[in-house]
C-alpha cells in the first residue's frame, strides 16, 4: 500500500480512540502502523462484502477499526483508484477476556459506525459463533492448552458455512531463533496487558495446517512479519465447499 494512503488511512483508524487517552490512542497507532497484517488482509481482498465476522481475542477492536475506517474513506471517495478496494458492509462481532479493552473499543466505534461493530468481554472458548460467515483469531490461540484449541477448532469449524473463512496467526513452534524472539515479544505484551507472564500453547505451522485440514479446510500460509525478527505466519482457512 502507497505510504501516503497508509497514513491516512491509519489516522482515520485510530482517530476515534483519541477521545479515550493517550495510551489507547498510542496502542493503537503502534499496532496498526507496524503490524504488516492489517496492509496485507486489505491487499488481498480477505474478506468479501457484507461479511459477518467474528473477531476473537479482539483487543480494542482494531481490526475493524482499520476495515471500517477504509470503507469510509472509500465511501467520501478517497480511496485511489488503483488500489486495490476496502469491501464494504463489514459487521463486527468481537470478543475479549480484558473486558474494559473491549469496552473501550465499543466506545471508539460504536458512535461512528452504527449497528457494525459489538465487542464483548469475555472468554473466547464461550463465543457465540452463530451467524457469521468470517471468524479471525489474531495471535491468541496460543493462549489456550492443546485441548481447547482442538475444541475451539470444532467449533469455529461447525459454525462456518461452506466456503466461510477462518482467519488466524500463529507462531511457528519450528521457527528457532525467530519463534523464541516472538515469544519473548509475546510475554512483554502480555504482561503489559496484565496477563502477568501465561503459559503458551504453540505447535508447528505444518501441525497447525494438519488441524484444519483433519476437519476439512483448504489451507494457505503466509509468513507475516514485516521487519521484525519473528516466526509468525497467517494462515487463511476456507471451508470447502
Ligand atoms: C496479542 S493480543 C492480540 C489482540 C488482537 N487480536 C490484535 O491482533 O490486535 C492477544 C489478545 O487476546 C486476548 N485473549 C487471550 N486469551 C483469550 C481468551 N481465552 N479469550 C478471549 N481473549 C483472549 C488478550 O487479552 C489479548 O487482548
Amino acid at each position: 500500500m502507497k505510504s501516503s494512503l497508509k497514513r491516512h488511512l491509519l489516522d482515520r483508524a485510530t482517530a476515534p480512540y483519541r477521545g479515550l487517552g493517550v495510551f489507547h490512542y498510542r496502542w493503537g497507532r503502534g499496532k496498526l502502523g507496524n503490524d504488516p497484517i492489517f496492509c496485507a488482509l486489505l491487499e488481498r481482498q480477505i474478506f468479501p462484502d457484507g461479511a459477518r465476522i467474528t473477531d476473537l481475542g479482539c483487543g480494542r477492536g482494531l481490526l475493524a477499526a482499520w476495515f471500517l475506517a477504509a470503507e469510509r474513506l472509500a465511501d467520501e471517495g478517497q480511496w485511489p483508484d488503483d488500489v486495490t478496494p476496502p469491501p464494504r458492509g463489514l459487521r463486527f462481532r468481537g470478543c475479549e477476556l480484558m473486558g474494559r479493552e473491549a469496552e473501550v473499543g465499543n466506545r471508539a466505534l460504536q458512535p461512528l459506525y452504527p449497528g457494525r461493530v459489538e465487542l464483548s468481554g469475555g472468554d473466547m472458548r464461550a463465543a457465540d459463533l452463530s451467524g457469521l460467515n468470517a471468524i479471525a483469531i489474531l495471535d491468541v490461540l496460543h493462549y489456550i492448552d492443546y485441548a481447547e484449541q482442538d475444541r475451539l477448532l470444532d467449533k469455529i469449524r461447525s459454525a462456518l458455512p461452506a466456503g466461510g473463512l477462518f482467519l488466524t496467526r500463529v507462531g511457528d513452534a519450528e521457527g528457532g531463533l525467530r519463534f523464541r524472539i516472538s515469544q519473548l515479544v509475546d510475554r512483554g505484551i502480555s504482561f503489559v496487558q496484565g496477563h502477568r507472564l501465561p503459559r503458551m500453547w504453540c505447535r508447528p505451522v505444518k501441525a497447525w495446517v494438519a488441524a484444519l485440514e483433519a476437519r476439512g479446510f483448504k489451507v494457505e500460509c503466509l509468513p507475516m512479519n514485516g521487519h521484525n525478527p519473528f516466526a509468525n505466519v497467517m494462515l487463511i482457512a476456507r471451508v470447502l465447499p
